[in-house]
Order: C-alpha cells, then structure tokens, then sequence
C-alpha cells in the first residue's frame, strides 16, 4: 500500500474547515482515485478553542503557522490564512524553502507575488498549486492551463467576483441602489464587513493577474491591470441598459492585442443574448478563446465552503498522483514578458449617463465636445422635460478609442449645465 499524503493545514476559516469536512467525508473516494490517502497531521489558526465544526482530535495544533510550514512530517502545507503579505507569505516560503508542496486559495498572494514563488518552487522541484485562488470551484487553472494546452488564448474574460455580481443582480431585479443592496448583501453573509476589496474590483483583479499569466505564460503583472469597481453603477443605469439589450456585469478582461496585453476590470455593458449575461447571483463564469477550440465556457460557484474546497482538495490529488505541471504552465524561467497595452489604447463602444439642466444650447454642448473627438454618437436618450432642472440624459457611442472618451467626457464634465461627474459604462460586444 503507497504511504498516505500528509498534509499540513494553516488556516481553518471558512476554506480550511471546508478542506477538513471534505477530506472526512470523500476519503474513500480520494483513496479510490489516488491510489493512496490523504491524512491531515497539523494544522494552524489563531484561536484554538473556536469550534470549526470538524475533528481535530488526532491532529497536532501549531498556534504559529510558519512553524507548522516546516513541519518535518508533512509533504503538503495548504495554505488558507488569505493576504499577500505577512502569515500567508512567511508561510508559503517556510514550506517551500523546507522543501514541501504548496496548495494555497490566495490570489492576493500569487498576483503580488506569483512569479518568485514559482521560481522558488519550481528550483526545488516543488508544486505550488492554485485552482481555488481563481473562480473558487470552477476548474478553470487546469482548464486553462491542460486542457487548453494546445491552443493560443487570445482572450480570457469573466466573472470573477461574486459578491459584485450578486449585487449587480440585486439591483437590476429589484430597482434598488447600491448602497441598499450592498447592506443587505453584508446582511446575509454575501459581502464583507469591509467591502472595498470586492466592490473595488481588487479581488477580480488579483484574480484576473494570475489568470492572464496562465492564459498568456507571462509573468503575473498585477500592477498593469486597470481597476474600477461598482460603486458608480446606478439603478438608472439597469433601465438604460435593460432599454438598450444590455445587462451590466463587472467583468475581468484579458486581451492579446497589437499593442500588447490588456487587463482590466470593470463594470461592462454586455448583450442580453451573450452568455455571460445570464450567469447571475453569486455565480461565477469566465470564457477562454483558444485558436483550435474557439470558445470555452465555464460556470460555477466562485467561492464557499464546497466549491472552494472542492478545488484545494483537486490540487491535493494531483500532488498525491505525483502529477504538476510548472505553476503557470510555462516554466517561471520562461515566463515571456509581454508589453502591457495601456487603457488609453482599447477601442469600443461605450454609454454615458449625464445629469444635465435642461436649457437650450445644452445637448449641441455636449454633442460638439464629442464631435471635437471624433467620437460618434450611435444612440441619445433624454426621457421626459423638466425645463430648468436636472435631467438624466443617456448616450451610446460608436466604437471609438478610450483616451478620446475620456477628453470628451472631460469637457463634457466641465460644462456647468452638467451637474454630476459624468459616468461612462463600456460596452462589450462578446
Ligand atoms: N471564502 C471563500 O469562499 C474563498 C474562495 C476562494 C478563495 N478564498 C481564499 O481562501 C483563503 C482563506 O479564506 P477564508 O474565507 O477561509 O478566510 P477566513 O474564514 O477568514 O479564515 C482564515 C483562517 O486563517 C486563520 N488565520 C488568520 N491569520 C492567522 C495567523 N496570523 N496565524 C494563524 N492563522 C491565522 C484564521 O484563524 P481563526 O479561525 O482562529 O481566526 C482562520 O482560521 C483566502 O486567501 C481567500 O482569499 C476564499
């Protein structure tokens, strides 16, 4: 009989617990299809007392989780403490440097610190392994990373976030606004006491970061990827779109272009009729386009007890096989740098809402600004007159390039019959 993986846990939140609950409940199966068992023989967390809703009488207890990183019994240390600096990091490099695997679910850590890591542990012959960091039960690492080996990934794009996308759904279904929902999502255990990690778009993008660097075998470029979160959609903006057979979705976007790469996040007017318009609530989708298998898509539950565990545990039976790929698919050596293509370089369509006092003279304003950059007008929206007094007034644009957008929306802005800072939505034709 092979000898069971032993594994060392640092962290038993809401991932850890989960991890523990699933190793219990699927040992049998895992055994089945590793050939061998996967056993738990430490684990760390601040407080040891706290009821976890898992056994964790045969288990040695670390209070410190870089100590329990060199455990000399353990071939895995599983990270699931969460941060890119501080516990997580001292951790993960303790376990490397020791000389075992790492299975983690930080993307916080991987897209600040994702490529080092790799070198550090593909010098020694280490695995570090992430499915769980991106898209939580989704398999979209090994998705992208085997299944799609044969192909070059133009374009990854997705939902990534599923606190923003349930909230997004909540306003569209509800006619609600934002800080309502956004309330009753922390309410529910949806959102987090201290959201702006999620409705920032900070953790779309650290996911998008380390999903580019697999999609593209480039080094994780966090610092090159464009961020702007929810907060500025309104309720008005769903009836625009609903109007225009748009939803609206905050999306991760990561693009080969001429220019180079693109990564972005932020909110998107998507068709009705794409298919990542109907993932809604906390679900979580993201479409790989490979040259010989066109398009993929993949949707599932982002994050979770289940799902994300589900993902760890995947990892742990790769390990367990004897079987991992470099981190990122490509050797950290020959990670190719690519140039990043800067936000001012994308090209699109886009809507603007405005509040604007209705006076004469007002719309030729607007329209002349857009004329001076060469931004055409597809569609102009302006329901109902209230002479005198502020007015929402919604437009569409043709596809143009950002940086003539963002002149004409600085003008536009200036003018004193526009009352609030223009808000712009860029509109994606998936
Ligand atoms: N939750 C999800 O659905 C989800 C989905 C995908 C990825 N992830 C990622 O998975 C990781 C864990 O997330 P989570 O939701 O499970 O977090 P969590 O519920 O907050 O759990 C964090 C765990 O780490 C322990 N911990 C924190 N600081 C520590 C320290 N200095 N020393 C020792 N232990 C420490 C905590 O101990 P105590 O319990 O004693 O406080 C807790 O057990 C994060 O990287 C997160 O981004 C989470």
């Amino acid at each position: 009989m092979t000898e069971s993986l032993k594994i060392a846990v640092a962290g038993l939140g809401t991932v850890g617990a989960g991890v523990l609950k699933l190793l219990a409940e699927q040992a049998d199966v895992i055994e089945q299809r590793c050939g061998r068992r996967i056993e738990v023989v430490a684990v760390s967390a601040r407080s040891r007392g706290k009821d976890r809703g898992v056994d964790l009488s045969t288990v040695e207890w670390y209070d410190d989780p870089v100590k329990l990183a060199a455990h000399p019994g353990a071939d895995v240390v599983v990270e699931l403490i969460g941060g890119s600096e501080g516990a997580a990091k001292e951790t993960v490099e303790t376990a490397l440097e020791a000389g075992r695997h790492v299975v983690t679910a930080n993307k916080a850590l991987l897209a600040h610190h994702g490529t080092e890591l790799a070198a550090k542990a593909e010098s020694k012959g280490l695995a570090v392994a992430f499915e769980a960091a991106v898209a939580g039960g989704i398999p979209i690492i090994k998705g992208l990373r085997e299944g799609l080996a044969g192909n070059r990934v133009s374009e990854v794009h997705g939902i990534l976030n599923g606190t923003c996308n349930y909230i997004l759904t909540e306003m569209r279904t509800t006619g609600r606004d934002f800080a309502d929902v956004l309330a009753d999502a922390q309410k529910l255990g949806y959102a987090e006491a201290d959201p702006s990690f999620d409705i920032d778009g900070v953790d779309a993008a650290h996911k998008l970061a380390v999903l580019t660097s697999v999609a593209f075998g480039t080094p994780v470029d966090f610092g090159n990827v464009y961020v702007e979160g929810i907060r500025h959609v309104s309720a008005l903006d769903f009836d625009y779109a609903d109007a225009l057979g748009y939803r609206i979705k905050l999306l991760g976007i990561a693009r080969r272009t001429e220019q180079g790469i693109e990564q972005r996040v932020h909110p998107c007017m998507v068709p009705k009729a794409a298919p990542i318009a109907a993932v809604d609530g906390v679900f979580n989708a993201v479409i790989a386009q490979g040259d010989f298998v066109d398009r993929v898509l993949f949707v599932g539950r982002g994050a979770g007890a289940g799902p994300t565990a589900s993902a760890v545990v995947a990892d742990l039976m790769d390990v367990a096989r004897g079987r991992f790929t470099p981190t990122f698919g490509v050797p950290a050596a020959q990670l190719s740098k690519a140039q990043p293509s800067p936000m001012e370089a994308r090209r699109g369509a886009y809507y603007v809402r405005l509040m604007v006092v209705d006076r004469p003279g007002v719309i030729a304003d607007i329209a002349a600004a857009m004329r001076d950059q060469n931004v055409s007008m597809e569609q102009f929206l302006q329901r109902g007159r209230a002479p005198g007094e502020a007015v929402p007034v919604v437009l569409t644009t043709h596809d143009t390039n950002e940086a003539a957008m963002q002149r004409a929306l600085a003008t536009i802005g200036a003018k004193e019959a526009v009352v609030e800072p223009p808000r712009m939505i860029r509109i994606e034709q998936f």
